[in-house]
């Protein structure tokens, strides 16, 4: 039975898909960690998750009729949050979603390609793949920044043109002039998606103010990160009137589930800013003491601090990193691997948790390296 299921699969399943290994999100490699029956709670630092989980309300008195495609009280409280206008919105499940709209509706599938920058967030390559559309590479340099001249020799050749700032998993923002850099070379070419999960955190690097400068501007957003809602699924995407149009049509017809549209409208209250607004300072100072730690470390432990600090997590790079990812995830503290990443050998990513999170880590690490030093191999 399986044999002839898995045969009529091979027959049928897209050319494009046959090869693909789908995006590993941090809950898919340890799910099976987090079900099994020891009293040890996990401690999940793989995700750039926030630490929080704040509280809503929930009004069923609508759950019987389909949501709104585009619920307008999400549109007009994040539209003025940032500083928009509500033509220039469009929410989606995620930014995932977004990145995927985009995709769908400015790439023909066998035919255009799209830009990326690794390394980077892995979505970009990932959705291109699955739409059957190319992904052309123009490496960051060796501090980071764009390599402005491998990106403008792409002019024409590519229809989106992915910048994520601040990067994950770098940590680093790029300069405000590459960015323009790249939005005047492709101005009639491509889009030029520059992806802001993370933008609360290195607030003043935000393009959104210059959408009417850049009709090729897209911007994502997301209340996964500083609105510490990953679990609602609600992203956005800023753009030009008429872009924003288009991605319109390819969009499913009822997006936002009615209690997602709930929540993220209490989250962009004025209430609900205040709270993320607190909550990013908060994270900001434990990120502060947590890289100050580790590099306090660094001398027993030989890690070393790799890229910036700009988002919610910290990249660190560490000779024996398989040896510590296995002795964490023994003990259920997750962290995340980027050493398969261009660039990133040896690499480990550590989103800031909340204190006790954080020094439970850090004890960890420490735990690690001491017993390393004292017997050869951590207990
Ligand atoms: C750079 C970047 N963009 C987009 C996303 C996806 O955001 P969302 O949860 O809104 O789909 C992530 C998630 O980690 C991310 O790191």
């Amino acid at each position: 039975m399986t044999t002839k299921v898995q045969t009529l699969i091979d027959k049928l399943v897209c050319e494009n898909l046959k090869a693909l290994v789908p995006y590993e999100s941090a809950r898919r490699l340890f799910a099976a960690s987090d079900n099994s029956q020891d009293a040890q709670i996990p401690v999940w630092l793989n995700a750039n998750e926030s630490p929080y989980a704040n509280d809503y309300e929930l009004n069923s008195d609508l759950l019987n009729r389909y949501p709104d495609c585009q619920p307008s009280s999400v549109i007009k409280s994040y539209a003025a949050y940032a500083g928009i206008n509500n033509k220039q919105l469009l929410v989606s499940r995620g930014a995932d979603e977004g990145i995927e709209l985009l995709i769908r509706a400015f790439c023909t599938p066998g035919k255009d390609s799209v830009l990326i920058c690794p390394p980077t967030y892995g979505m970009y390559a990932i959705s291109a793949q699955t739409c059957n559309v190319g992904v052309a590479v123009a490496p960051l340099n060796s501090d980071f920044a764009l390599d402005i001249d491998k990106i403008k020799s792409f002019k024409d050749k590519v229809n989106l043109v992915f910048i994520c700032s601040p990067n994950n998993p770098t940590g680093t923002s790029v300069a405000p002039e590459q960015i323009k850099q790249v939005l005047e070379h492709f101005a009639d070419s491509a889009l030029v998606v520059v992806d802001e999960a993370y933008i609360e955190f290195d607030a003043i690097c935000t393009f959104a103010s210059k959408l009417a400068d850049y009709p090729n501007l897209v911007i994502l957003r997301t209340l996964s990160k500083a609105f510490a809602l990953a679990g609602i699924r609600c992203g956005f995407t800023l753009a030009n009137e008429k872009i924003i149009h288009t991605l319109l049509k390819v969009i499913a017809p009822y997006p936002m589930p009615e209690p997602v549209a709930q929540i993220a409208t209490q989250a962009l209250s004025d209430k609900g800013l205040a709270l993320m607004s607190l909550q990013v300072e908060q994270i900001a100072n434990e990120k502060t003491k947590l890289k100050q730690a580790l590099t306090e470390l660094a001398a027993l432990a030989e890690i070393e601090l790799v890229g910036d600090d700009k988002a919610n997590f910290i990249l660190f790079r560490c000779a024996q990193k398989q040896a510590l990812m296995d002795f964490l995830v023994s003990r259920k503290m997750f962290i995340r691997d980027q050493s398969k990443q261009l660039q990133l050998s040896n690499c480990l990513r550590i989103t800031a948790g909340n204190e006790q999170q954080n020094q439970q880590l850090l004890d960890l690490i420490k735990q690690f390296f001491i017993s390393k030093q004292n017997t050869g191999s951590p207990s």
